[in-house]
């Protein structure tokens, strides 16, 4: 992956090293072992040897202090946005999702460059608030779905009561891949459906034993009652397969993995503004989806994170920006291990490599060999928190406009600039993410800020002709502002206020989303 000089390849070449790329994340509700499960994949994957953890603690158990804490630390934290490791002949990618949902605006932009998803659902609780609403995330892309029912070794609910429950609340197809033999204290192995494989301790159990003829009697039902699984209906995310096991017994996660070998989702087609770019197309196309600061403390570069969509990238190449139109030279592209990190000599696509980078390259950037192509897919939602900046001390009012729009880009919040002039206004989904902007404004900029309410509860993107939003802007100074891009924004204070403004401006339109690139 990672070896000396680059030889071209043939297109053959580059289409059998595409094929081999498994990119994904990892979704579940907070507790249900997404930490666990990931130590364990990585362990799998040999890319850590020893059984530490990945993380100190599960995302359930942080503090607000424990997230600033992560914010401070990132330097010399374990926490990578991305995960590389091979496993089975495959190169993994593995996308780390924030648990906290206020930053799902970040979750869903790490979705918009992952091929699959695995699912993990706690044995006892089934389908959790924030599991569904992840899961609806991915539908909206129609992200092939893996699911992992985790905590078998635990009092669990009935497999045929949770299989009917992910049909029944996701609106779902559910096959189950492998079944658990044992419960609880008892769990010892899983059957494997296809291969009629026993994996786990229980290759050693007599066919007499309780588990055994348990597990003969609900195959018989499993399989009369359940369907098949067919790969067409699981890449267009209609079926998940489903895997029962054990992070923390280790059982069952490589059964997941060899799944995701044997039929996970090759590197999707990526869409953009005129076409799809394929695969294994030849020329080289990437998608900037998250910028991460503070990976290094010893400098104050930024860590973009692309996704490569297209065609083989070597180390040295220059691509087009096409936002400014300016070239890229991909000096020291890298390749995130779990502790660890790499300089990326070659990268294919449905690779995610780190481009270190001093603020030039923005979330939804794209980056093109040669072709004027933007992709399309990462938003920026509408926030419904919207809170005025307010500057403790005046003499760093310069150094404030500069850091937030760093802050900004990175995507820690919404910038919205009052076109009236008076302070900025800082726009979230959570407010967790104004604990992060504070803390880091501090830290990182020395700039101390407080928040003060504004009246506004909705922002929305004015579209139209120049001419009428300009007529429309004067009308309204005092609740335009314009975003990052200059894009100008509506702000009301009600939904009545909201609605009567869309009624009374028919010829603009009013946007909860925005589409970056
Ligand atoms: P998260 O990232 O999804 O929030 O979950 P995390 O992996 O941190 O797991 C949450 C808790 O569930 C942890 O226990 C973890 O050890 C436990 N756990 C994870 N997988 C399994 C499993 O397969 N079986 C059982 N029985 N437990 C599992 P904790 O007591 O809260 O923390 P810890 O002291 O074990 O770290």
């Amino acid at each position: 992956m990672s070896e000396a000089a680059s030889a071209p390849v043939s297109a053959t070449g580059l289409a059998s090293e595409i094929r081999r790329r498994r990119t994904f994340a990892i979704i579940s509700h907070p507790d249900a072992g997404k930490t666990t499960l990931t130590e364990r994949i990585l362990r799998a994957g040999g890319a850590i040897q020893l059984a530490g953890n990945v993380r100190a603690k599960g995302e359930r158990r942080r503090t607000k202090s424990d997230w600033m804490g992560i914010e401070r630390d990132r330097g010399i934290s374990v926490v990578t946005s991305v995960m590389t490791f091979e496993y089975g002949g495959c190169v993994f990618n593995l996308l780390d999702t924030p648990g906290h949902e206020d930053f799902s605006e970040d979750t869903y932009r790490t979705l918009t460059a992952v091929d699959c998803a695995v699912m993990v659902i706690d044995a006892a609780k089934g389908i959790e608030d924030r599991t569904r609403k992840l899961f609806e995330i991915c539908r909206l892309r129609d992200i092939p779905i893996v699911t992992f029912i985790n905590k078998m070794d635990r009092e669990a609910q009935d497999c045929f009561g949770l299989l009917d429950e992910i049909a029944s609340t996701l609106a779902l197809d559910t096959s189950p891949a492998t079944w658990p033999i044992g419960r609880a204290g008892h769990f010892a192995g899983t059957y494997d459906m296809r291969t009629r494989e026993i994996r786990g301790e229980a290759v050693d159990l007599p066919q007499s034993d309780a588990r055994m003829v348990a597990l003969s009697e609900e195959l018989e039902l499993a399989e009369a009652a359940l369907p098949l699984f067919d790969r067409e209906s699981f890449d267009a995310g209609h079926l998940t397969p489903v895997f029962f096991g054990s992070a923390m017994k280790e059982i069952g996660v490589t059964d997941l993995l060899d799944a995701l070998v044997a039929y996970g989702p090759e590197p999707r087609a990526q869409p953009s503004e005129t076409r799809e770019v394929k695969a294994d197309e030849e020329q080289v196309t990437a998608l900037i989806f998250k910028i991460q600061a503070n990976m290094d403390p010893n400098h104050r570069d930024r860590m973009a994170f692309a996704r490569i969509c297209s065609g083989k990238l070597t180390r040295g190449m220059r691509l087009k920006h096409v936002r400014t139109g300016k070239q890229f030279a991909l000096h020291t592209p890298q390749f995130f291990f779990a502790r660890d990190r790499q300089l990326a000599e070659e990268a294919f696509a449905g690779d995610v490599v780190g481009l270190p980078n001093h603020g030039t390259l923005r979330i939804g950037d794209t980056l093109s060999e040669s072709e004027e192509l933007r992709f399309t897919g990462v938003p920026h939602f509408a926030p419904e928190i919207l809170r005025r900046v307010r500057l403790d001390d005046a003499m760093k009012a310069k150094k404030l406009r500069q850091a937030l729009v760093e802050l900004a880009e990175e995507g820690v919040v919404q910038l919205f600039r009052p076109q009236d002039g008076l302070p900025p206004i800082v726009g979230v989904v959570g407010t967790l993410q104004l604990d992060v902007l504070q803390s880091r404004l501090q830290g990182e900029y020395g700039v101390a800020i407080g928040f003060e309410s504004t009246p506004y509860t909705i922002a929305r993107w004015v579209t139209g002709e120049r001419a009428k939003i300009e007529a429309f802007s004067m009308v309204n100074r005092s609740a335009m502002a314009d975003d990052l891009d200059g894009d100008p924004v509506f702000l009301a204070s009600s939904n009545f206020m909201m609605r009567r403004t869309v009624e009374m401006n028919a010829d603009l339109g009013f946007h909860d989303i925005k589409q970056i690139g």
